[in-house]
């Protein structure tokens, strides 16, 4: 059974295939469909004009009282509608032209519409000098991605995205996914947890990164991987962090850190130059500074090296380079791993690394932008005996180190490459190549500051069901 609920002014469909509104300037006289959303309406006397807004641009649509019937539906129409047009594109007016636009030289005289849903009044407005707070553009998000800038915003992640991996793919690199269920890996934050149905009062965590999986794909010898990783880790939110974020991660085998650094550097000039012309780098090559000098001199670990701070097309990069292998972790009593325990320490001699922790410094690098860490990785330590020593350095036991890394020591008996790589922070460096002010204004669906989605509405309750089925109890419910 067909149930006919669409509103049209002539016969029951419009059927002429849909044309995008920007090839609408080279139809001059031709009868085109387009299909899109009432951007704007302005009502000049007997005349209607509309700005019909599709993912290609906006085109001016002109109805007149001539015909009845479609001029009392288009004089229904309101703002985010979604429609159907069929009419005849014409030239503009001279004194009509708007040369801002591309199809400002045309305009379409509708002569069929049908209205394919209606839109209640917005919660704010599309394009509002001031921006809306960002509570509701949180949980109108949907609405908020329809705001130009926002638009704009995830267009260029989604093009950053794809020449990168065209990047790595040129230069030899395979794309792997690796899991999302697993068990936790160092970075420094909390892990999500997840509990395991089919084995009770056990949990996956989730991954804080890929970097263990990453490393035994170099044991399985694919020698170039590249993932877009979601990285997970609980950590306080602020502008520069969500607690799900994405890195572009790789790892090489039978590579040094200059290799490393030239990779990622050609890389990321070249990135500028294709999508955001209008940038420029201030220093290329790229300066390289000591953690050490950096702390000297900077007080910081990612100092802001812009010449011009007002300058909104400036991109500062910097290596900082041979940071200390551990710091001491005062609340803990105990030495840390600065990045992580995987990376190689500079110094050989095993004995040392034990005696003298904190003068150990590792084949560690960061790389920052304009004030802000965008990428880290190092050479990895593939000696077994010299990741034993790390670990028992940072205060585990021989029993512990077996139970939480015994699976990565035991990969590294049969065979493992000399290894290292790196992953970039892809939100922070496409917020700073959009001049936003947080992460949040890059990804598509983030969490507020508290780590609520507040469109979805997550995270919530689940059924006591679900939870039975766990063998999970909630013992206090209100504890915060
Ligand atoms: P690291 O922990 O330094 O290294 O992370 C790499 C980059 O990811 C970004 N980043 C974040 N972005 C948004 N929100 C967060 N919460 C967040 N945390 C980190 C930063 C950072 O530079 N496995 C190693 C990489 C390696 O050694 O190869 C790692 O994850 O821009």
């Amino acid at each position: 059974m067909e149930i006919m609920i669409q509103e049209t002014n002539k016969e029951k469909k419009v059927n002429m295939p849909r044309t995008l509104v920007k090839e609408s300037a080279e139809k001059i006289g031709e009868k085109i469909r387009i299909n899109g959303w009432i951007g704007a309406r302005r009502d000049h006397g007997k005349i209607i004009f509309i700005d019909l807004k599709d993912i290609s641009g906006a085109l001016q649509v002109v109805f007149i009282p001539k015909d009845k019937e479609l001029y009392k539906m288009a004089e229904s129409l309101g703002l985010e509608f979604a429609v159907s047009i069929e009419g005849q594109i014409n030239q503009r007016p001279e004194k009509m032209v708007n040369d801002k636009i591309s199809t400002g030289k045309v305009e379409m005289l509708a002569e069929k519409l049908e209205i394919l849903s209606k839109s209640e009044n917005l919660p704010f407005e599309l394009d509002a000098d001031k921006e809306p707070n960002e509570g509701i553009r949180l949980e109108y998000r949907y609405l908020d991605l329809r705001r130009e800038k926002m638009r704009e915003n995830i267009f260029l992640r989604g093009r950053v995205i794809k020449f990168m991996r065209q990047y790595f793919w040129n230069e030899g690199f395979t794309e792997i996914e690796t899991p999302l269920l697993t068990k936790s890996t160092p970075e420094g934050a909390r892990d999500y947890i997840v509990p395991a149905r089919l084995e009770q009062g056990k949990f996956y965590a989730l991954p804080q990164s890929p970097q263990q999986y990453k490393q035994l794909l170099m044991v399985a010898q694919f020698e170039k991987y590249f993932q877009v990783a979601r990285c997970l880790r609980d950590e306080d939110t602020r502008g520069d962090r969500q607690p799900e974020f994405t890195q572009f991660d790789v790892e090489m085998s039978f590579i040094e850190q200059e290799d490393i650094i030239n990779l990622m550097e050609n890389m990321l000039i070249e990135l500028a130059k294709k999508e955001t012309p209008e940038k420029h780098i201030t220093k290329v090559p790229f300066p390289r500074i000591t953690y050490k000098e950096a702390m000297e001199k900077y007080n910081s670990d990612k100092p802001d090296l812009r010449e011009n701070k007002n300058d909104k097309n400036e991109l500062a990069f910097c290596w900082i380079v041979d940071f200390p292998m551990f710091e001491w972790k005062e609340t803990e009593n105990r030495w840390d791993a600065t990045h992580h325990p995987f990376t190689m320490p500079q110094e050989q001699d095993i004995e040392k690394i034990k005696k003298d922790p904190g003068k150990i410094l590792a084949f560690q690098y960061d790389i920052t932008l304009n004030g802000y860490e965008v990428g880290g990785g190092s050479i990895r330590s593939h000696k077994p005996e010299i990741l034993e020593a790390v670990f028992e350095t940072m205060g585990h036991t021989k029993e512990n180190i077996q139970q939480k890394f015994g699976h990565l020591l035991k990969a590294f008996k049969f065979g493992v490459p000399p290894h290292g790589g790196i992953a970039l922070g892809l939100d922070r460096l496409i917020m700073i190549l959009r001049n936003e002010k947080s992460i949040r204004d890059v990804i598509a669906f983030p969490k507020t500051g508290d780590g609520r989605d507040l469109m979805m509405n997550a995270p919530s309750e689940v059924d006591d069901a679900q939870l039975k089925e766990l063998n999970i109890k909630i013992v206090n419910k209100d504890k915060k």
